[in-house]
Order: C-alpha cells, then sequence, then structure tokens
C-alpha cells in the first residue's frame, strides 16, 4: 500500500446526534422517546463525545490521522426559535481548537440529519421558512466561529429524503400489488428494501401507525402526516427546498466568512446495471446525483459518501451476486464501490471532491482494515489518473448511534464500551492511520 500524497486530507467523521449524547433538544431525541418508536433504543448519552472529544480527538492524531469531520447540533445552539445559546457555541469552538491544536483538519457539517425539534413543529424541511431559518443559524455561527473553520458542508446527504420517497412509493407499489415482483416472488420484503437507503432505518417495527402518532403529538401536529423530519420521505417541492437551503446558507456564510470552502454531501450508490436494467440504473443515478448539478456544480467542493453498490434489471433493483458477503446494515461488502462512485462523479462534477463518508459496519475488524485497504488502492488510483479527489474520511470514527438502528452497528475505527465509555482503538485505526504521508 503506497502512502496517500502530501496534503490529502485522511481522517474520520462523526456527527453530533450519534456521538454527543443528551441531545434533548432534536426531533432525534423527540421520536427516541415515544412508547411505540420506530428506534432499537434511545440514544441517551450516546458515546459521551460532548464530553470525551478531547481524547476522541488526540487518539485520531496519534494514529497519523489529519482530519476530522464532525457536525455542530443546531438545536444545542438554538434549543427554542429565538434563542442562542453562547455556552454551546464556547464549546464548538473548543472543540475546533483542539482539533489545530493536535494537527487536525476540520470538516465542519452543519446540518447532519438532527433538526431542533421546534422547526419540525411549525413545518420541517417542507416549511419554506426553513431556507431563511438555516441559513440565518449558518451565517451566525460562522460569524463566531468562522475564523477556525475551513471546509464546511452545509447539508449532510441532502439527497436523502428524495431516496426515502422513492423507496416508500416502492413499497407502497408492492403493498398494493401492483407491482410484479412481489415478496414472495423471492424479491424482497420491507427488511431488505431497509438496505436500499445507506442510513439506519427500520420498516418493520410493529405499531407503526401508532408510533407516528405519538411523534406527530410529541411535534404538537395533529396529523403525522405533516411531521417532516429531515430523514423522511419528500415532496419534490421538499426536494428542492433542500437545494434552497443549501445555496441560501452558502451566500450567507460566504458573506460573512469568505474564506470558506463550502459544499454539501450526497449518499450515492455504485449503479450496476445488469441486461434490462441499463434505464431504472440510468434513472436512479439522475435521482441520486444528476439532477442536483444545477445547484451545487460552483460549490467549491462535493462530498461524496457511498457505502455499497447497487444492482438493477429488468425488473427494477435486483440482488447483489448469491454469496456476496453482507454488511451488518445488510448491504452488500464492496469497498470498490466508493472509487468507482468517485470517478462517475468526476465525469459531470468538475470541481474538488472529498469522500466525506465511506466504510463498514462489522463486528470483524480485520475485514474493516481489508475493507479500507481496498477502498484506499482504488481511490488513490483516481488521484493518479488526476481527478481532483482531496480526502478520505472513514465512517466513522466511533462505533455509535446508528439511527433507528440504535448502536448494534459498529462502523467504528474505535469501539466503546458504553457502560464505562472507555475507549478502545481497533487495528483498523492504525491502519488508516498508517497510510497518512511521512511528515
Ligand atoms: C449518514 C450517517 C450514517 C451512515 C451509515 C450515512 O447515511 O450520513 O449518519 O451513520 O451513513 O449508515
Amino acid at each position: 500500500m503506497k502512502k496517500i500524497t502530501e496534503g490529502f486530507m485522511l481522517g474520520a467523521a462523526t456527527a453530533a446526534h450519534q456521538v454527543e449524547g443528551n441531545n434533548i433538544y432534536n426531533d432525534y431525541w423527540a421520536q427516541e422517546q415515544v412508547p411505540h418508536t420506530m428506534f432499537n433504543e434511545p440514544s441517551l448519552d450516546a458515546v459521551d463525545h460532548y464530553n470525551r472529544y478531547e481524547e476522541d480527538i488526540r487518539l485520531m492524531a496519534e494514529a497519523g490521522l489529519n482530519s476530522y469531520r464532525f457536525s455542530i447540533e443546531w438545536s444545542r445552539i438554538q434549543p427554542e426559535k429565538d434563542a442562542w445559546n453562547e455556552e454551546e457555541v464556547e464549546h464548538y469552538r473548543k472543540v475546533l481548537q483542539c482539533c489545530h491544536d493536535n494537527g487536525i483538519r476540520p470538516v465542519v457539517t452543519m446540518m447532519h440529519f438532527s433538526s431542533p425539534k421546534w422547526l419540525i413543529s411549525m413545518g420541517g424541511w417542507e416549511n419554506p421558512e426553513v431556507v431563511d431559518l438555516f441559513a440565518a443559524f449558518c451565517r451566525r455561527l460562522v460569524t463566531e466561529l468562522g475564523g477556525q473553520m475551513e471546509y464546511v458542508c452545509t447539508i449532510n446527504e441532502a439527497n436523502m429524503r428524495l431516496q426515502l420517497a422513492s423507496l416508500m412509493k416502492d413499497m407502497m407499489k408492492r403493498m398494493a400489488g401492483m407491482k410484479e415482483a412481489a415478496p414472495e416472488n423471492g424479491k424482497e420484503g420491507a427488511g431488505d428494501s431497509e438496505s436500499q437507503v445507506q442510513v439506519g432505518i427500520n420498516l418493520n417495527k410493529e405499531n407503526m401507525m401508532l408510533g407516528m402518532m405519538e411523534c406527530a403529538q410529541a411535534f404538537g401536529l395533529e396529523n403525522p402526516m405533516d411531521m417532516h423530519t429531515f430523514v423522511s420521505q419528500c415532496t419534490p417541492e421538499g426536494d428542492i427546498l433542500v437545494m434552497k437551503a443549501h445555496e441560501a446558507a452558502k451566500k450567507a456564510m460566504k458573506e460573512a466568512c469568505p474564506h470558506l470552502k463550502i459544499g454539501l454531501t450526497l449518499s450515492l450508490h455504485d449503479m450496476v446495471a445488469l441486461p434490462g436494467g441499463e434505464e431504472d440504473a440510468q434513472k436512479e443515478w439522475d435521482d441520486e446525483f444528476l439532477h442536483y448539478l444545477p445547484w451545487i456544480e460552483k460549490d467549491d467542493f462535493l462530498g461524496v459518501q457511498c457505502y455499497t453498490r447497487k444492482f438493477f434489471d429488468e425488473n427494477g433493483v435486483a440482488e447483489p451476486p448469491a454469496g456476496s458477503a453482507r454488511t451488518q446494515m445488510g448491504y452488500e461488502d464492496y469497498p470498490r464501490a466508493i472509487a468507482d462512485v468517485v470517478r462517475k462523479v468526476s465525469e459531470r462534477f468538475h470541481g474538488d471532491l472529498i469522500v466525506t463518508e465511506n466504510g463498514i459496519a462489522t463486528d470483524d475488524d480485520a475485514r474493516r482494515c481489508q475493507f479500507i485497504r481496498e477502498a484506499a488502492d482504488g481511490l488513490q488510483k483516481c488521484v493518479e489518473d488526476g481527478i481532483p479527489l482531496k480526502g478520505y474520511l472513514y465512517w466513522s470514527l466511533l462505533d455509535n448511534f446508528e439511527w433507528q438502528k440504535g448502536f448494534a452497528m459498529t462502523f467504528g475505527l474505535i469501539g466503546v464500551d458504553r457502560k464505562t465509555q472507555k475507549r478502545y482503538p481497533k487495528e483498523s485505526l492504525r491502519v488508516l492511520g498508517s497510510m497518512a504521508a511521512e511528515k
């Protein structure tokens, strides 16, 4: 394995709600607490990164990593619509400073799935007001902390809402018997559908409707259909609203801090068309990526996130090859997907690319080491071929809260005993760190 070139950002990623603990003012916390929740377990203290960030950042630096992607929890800073919590701003100032003190370059995400509870109560990500509210939050935050930042991702996986909408539409069709490929034909049940999006969701919980009613109530909404969290399906207008929020936030942050490099991240699959599946594979690529281009092509960079590949045949989404290894998330263990996606993205997006997430959920760390080596080999070839790939940030630094799937999905380079919150760096942390260029 060759060393990655100097200046290349090599690191790991986390998201506030998945690691910090006690994000009690956000929409996830509210949904985790209802009696018939969709979540396997609540996040509670998570992995206490809020209090242990110094240790976590130091472990990263000691292993040789040079970059850390983390998110700012909007609901900590604005627990109420008209509140602004300076103490929490100071917390993130310390996190940023800690990165710099350890020679780690911060990559900051302004919105990684969790939203303040009050935002969802007012219509969330389908209410056009979200555009200005998000931009105002971003402007004020970077006015205070932007001096310590360089790369900023506005919105994580800005295409996730559309992917969920299409998944739900498919499920509804199947349930209504409108699609030939019914689950009993060996195609797929709800459990398999879950693995078609690269995020921890449950579609098989009992009492789902009851759970949704309880959540709506928690947000003060009468109708569960009015509950628009970020990780929920969207309308076509809602899809564009996310782009408008990105555009407005970018403009606001550039005005306040012209030095910032700003982009968003997308959840992308390595699409594979089997005979007869060409049209569907192309349509999915259009939905996941191409139709966003007019909104993002002038961005300073694009964050590419990919975990696996997706097959299409004449019946639509098809299974991976028989016998292929699966990760804890249910999708195919295919480390080469990330390089394939980077290549494909670079054909149409001509700015800098950063892999802002890529990883494997497994309890077998040797497999993770192998995954990282293969992914890095493919990416190194991309760089050698002149693709402007500037970094690789593995998901995730720590074993953490995989949304509705809870803590059982272990993506981390560092294990955590949640009883003691003690950290256990894994061999994979060393393997990733050993790829850093010699100083
Ligand atoms: C998200 C992360 C998530 C990861 C693994 C991405 O969808 O950005 O929050 O934990 O994938 O599923």
